[in-house]
């Protein structure tokens, strides 16, 4: 039995994997079956997950590169005052992968790799009803968080994608995804490629004392 704190710890995302290693299918079923014990409101269980692999994936690559390469995604833009935390990600993750901070072209080309699922052979779609809300994405993040340290506690690599969000019209019409599933991210899952540098990111957190506070008396 893998240790929670190791799986906790050794998560991380992964941005480039080994395209020819395919994910066993009993893996991520066991990973779902973990991954639904998460809570949620009135236990609706508000996550759809819509998988795809082999030639699926492929169109739908090929389908959100297409669009990639003539439009911007529609990805909401980080207000201003938390826009400092992307820059500083960005040069950790960029900086990692060798691309200095002005290399406009290694950028591009970089971030076009979310649009391939950073070659990951199993590609998901995270989908909410509609008409649920934000409480309910809460139960979709519990799911989530609890899948990917599955993933991680069976040797697979993985990373959650609002990229693939920015494209949603091209993924319902590749994944026959309805129109009530609102898209809320990707998924990338497959074996890390050990040798690219950026894998090995561990990208630091605020100190406790930013983001919580314990009030008493
Ligand atoms: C909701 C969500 C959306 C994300 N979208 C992207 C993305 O589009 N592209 C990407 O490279 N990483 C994406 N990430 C990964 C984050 O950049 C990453 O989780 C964060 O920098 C912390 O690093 P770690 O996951 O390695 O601990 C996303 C993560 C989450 C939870």
């Amino acid at each position: 039995m893998y240790d929670l704190e190791d799986a906790i710890t050794s998560r991380r995302s992964s941005r480039l994997f080994l395209r020819d290693k395919p994910v066993p299918q009993e893996l991520i079923d066991e990973a779902l079956e973990l991954a639904v014990r998460a809570p949620s409101n009135s236990n609706i269980q508000p996550w759809q997950v819509v998988f795809a692999s082999g030639s699926a994936r492929d169109r739908l690559v090929e389908a959100l590169l297409d669009e990639a390469e003539s439009s911007a995604p529609k990805v909401p833009k980080l207000p201003e005052q938390f826009d400092h935390y992307r820059r500083d990600t960005g040069a950790l993750v960029y900086g990692a992968m060798g691309i200095a901070r002005h290399d406009t072209e290694g950028r591009r080309i970089a971030v076009l790799r979310n649009w391939e699922f950073f070659r990951a052979p199993l590609a998901g779609i995270v989908c909410m009803h509609r008409d649920l809300d934000f409480v309910d994405s809460l139960g979709v993040g519990m799911f989530l968080q609890t899948f990917l340290l599955a993933l991680t506690a069976r040797g697979l690599g993985s990373c959650v994608q609002v990229s693939i969000a920015g494209y949603p019209e091209t993924v319902r019409a590749q994944l026959g995804i309805p129109e009530e599933m609102r898209v809320l991210c990707g998924l990338a899952i497959g074996y890390p490629d050990p040798d690219f540098p950026a894998n090995g990111l561990h990208i630091p957190r605020n100190p406790l004392a930013e983001n919580i506070r314990f009030v008493q008396d």
